[in-house]
This record gives C-alpha cells, structure tokens and sequence, in this order.
C-alpha cells in the first residue's frame, strides 16, 4: 500500500529493497536466510563481499544455505548439501567438470552449464543489508522452486 492509499504496483514492489539485517550478524554468522517480496533467499558474506541467491537449489529444491563454500577453478561455490551441484556465488552459474573422450589422458576441465540459480542484489546503508530482487527477464531454472506451487512461502493475497 502506498502513502496515499492506493495499491503498490506489484512489480514496483518486488523491485524494491528490502532490510533482511545487519552487516554485524552477517559477518559473524556469515550467511542468513530471509524473505524477501514472498521469495526465500540466502545471504553469503564471504572473503569481504556479500551474495544472494534463491536458496532453493535450481536441480531439486535442495537447502544451500546448509552447503559448504568451497573453490573450483579459482571461483568460489556454494555446494549444494544434497547432489553436491556446484554453484557460483558470483554469478549463480553451475559448474561441472568434463574430459576429452578423446584424450583421456588429458586433465579434466571445469565448465559451465551457465546461469542456473537466480542472483540478486545486496547493498549495505547504514549498517543494514537490503537485498534487491533480480528482474532479469530470463526464465532461471531457480525459479522452479521460488515461485508457483513449489514456493515455500505461500503470499496471504
Ligand atoms: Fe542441489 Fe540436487 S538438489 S544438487
């Protein structure tokens, strides 16, 4: 609802920052969960910087605010405690490792199934971390588990 009374906008209001806490928690617990606009996300603070992301994992719903932070080729990952998909914090993308059917010889390498998991903003104001939904047009295999029937959270409207 806005001031005067009227209806927020329903995209307006996803597009807007929400307060999930302080940088002083996160930084000792250096991870939270919270809700933001109905969706469930996971906060990571790691190595100085802050990532956000659907906290339902894109392959089957598993809980990556329960994963380890682990690095693949020098990028730093959530592993998903259930199938151990590898997932950037960076850029949400999923990573695996191939060999040259080939050249089995050959060392494998570590490549990317590209952007599986939904990334969103984080700011710090104040002391306070707002995170910012991504609307980015594109369909994230994520938003499987983040929006519909899946969805944890149920909106009361
Ligand atoms: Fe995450 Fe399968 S649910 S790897």
């Amino acid at each position: 609802m806005n001031l005067d009374g009227s209806a927020q906008d329903p995209e307006e209001r996803e597009g807007s920052s929400v307060c999930v806490g302080r940088e002083d928690d996160i930084k000792k617990s250096e991870r939270m969960t919270a809700v933001v606009h109905d969706r469930e996300v996971v906060i990571f603070y790691h190595r100085g910087e802050y990532h956000a992301m659907d906290i339902r994992c894109y392959h089957s719903g598993g809980p990556l605010h329960l994963g380890d932070i682990e690095d693949f080729d020098g990028r730093p990952c959530i592993v998903c405690p259930w199938h151990k998909y590898k997932i950037t914090l960076a850029t949400g993308e999923s990573l695996y490792q191939s060999i040259n059917p080939k050249d089995p010889s050959a060392k494998p390498k570590w490549c990317s199934k590209g952007i599986k998991q939904r990334i969103h903003t984080v700011t710090v104001d104040n002391g306070n971390i707002y995170v910012t939904l991504s609307n980015e047009p594109f369909k994230c295999d994520s938003d499987f588990y983040a929006t519909g029937d899946f969805k944890v959270i149920k909106s009361s409207s």
